[in-house]
């Protein structure tokens, strides 16, 4: 595990990007898990810009962690929305390659199921990007979340639906459930990149690298990948008691 801090986001931001658009360069056809929510903003605005100075993404394939159950492709409220207007739209990769869960799947088991075969058949997920919730969760794997979770249905925290309810016009339009991978999903990947923004997580983030794995902190399953990178800002990074390296 390693832990780099930054004293802004656009760093942190800039250090990711590196990382993945580097990746991509000797990989074309490299296989991203990519997340929903603030903070990978920065980081798809760098892969956007990166792609305009020739970074090439049509041989990329992307898997999405989660979407809300329920809502349309074409809502403003979905996930998949949300990843076409801020970067799929912004970059040359080919649609068909983008997955993003189906939230309006006639059978909702069976899309999980799916998506998890679609995941080994592009050969596994090279570089997982996550946040991570207020509350230790990671795509939607909500505490208690059991390690060994796969794609799945889930229901939401009330904190959760109090969190997001920023992007709907009130709490009482937020879904009370989603579709997400699971915690093995995501530890499956070859390589975790998690980011992290704001005092708000701080003391998620402490338990998560800090404390004994614990499914009510669905983020300190990370201690057991073998490849998991914390990109943090100082604010984040504030409740951490140990020393860490800072860039
Ligand atoms: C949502 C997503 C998570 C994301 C979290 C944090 O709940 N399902 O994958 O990590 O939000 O969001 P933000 O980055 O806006 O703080």
């Amino acid at each position: 595990m390693t832990i780099k801090i930054f004293t802004s986001e656009q760093e942190a931001a800039r250090a990711v990007g590196e990382c993945v658009n580097s990746f991509v360069r000797a990989n074309p056809r490299a296989v991203l898990g990519l997340a929903t929510g603030s903070t990978p903003l920065p980081l798809y605005a760098e892969m956007a810009k990166a792609c305009a100075a020739g970074v090439d993404y049509s041989g990329v394939t992307t898997f999405n962690l989660d979407e809300y159950l329920g809502v349309p492709p074409d809502s403003e409220h979905s996930y998949r929305y949300f990843m076409e207007k801020n970067l799929f739209s912004q970059i040359n990769i080919n649609p068909a390659n983008t997955f993003v869960p189906d939230g309006t799947a006639t059978d909702p088991e069976r899309a999980c199921a799916e998506y998890e075969q679609r995941i080994r058949d592009a050969g596994g997920i090279d570089i997982q990007i996550l946040g991570i919730g207020g509350n230790g969760h990671i795509g939607f794997n909500e505490p208690p979340s059991a390690f060994d979770s796969r794609t799945r249905i889930v229901n939401l925290t009330a904190q959760t639906i109090q969190d997001n309810s920023r992007f709907f016009s009130s709490p009482e339009e937020v879904p009370r459930q989603a579709i997400s991978m699971g915690v093995a999903t995501i530890l499956d990947a070859k390589r975790i990149i998690l980011i992290s923004y704001g005092r708000a997580k701080a003391e998620a983030l402490r338990g998560a690298i800090e404390g004994s794995p614990d499914p009510m902190n669905p983020a300190s399953a990370l201690q057991g990948h073998p490849q998991v990178n914390f990109y943090l800002d100082e604010a984040s990074a504030s409740a951490l008691t140990k020393q860490h390296k800072t860039n």
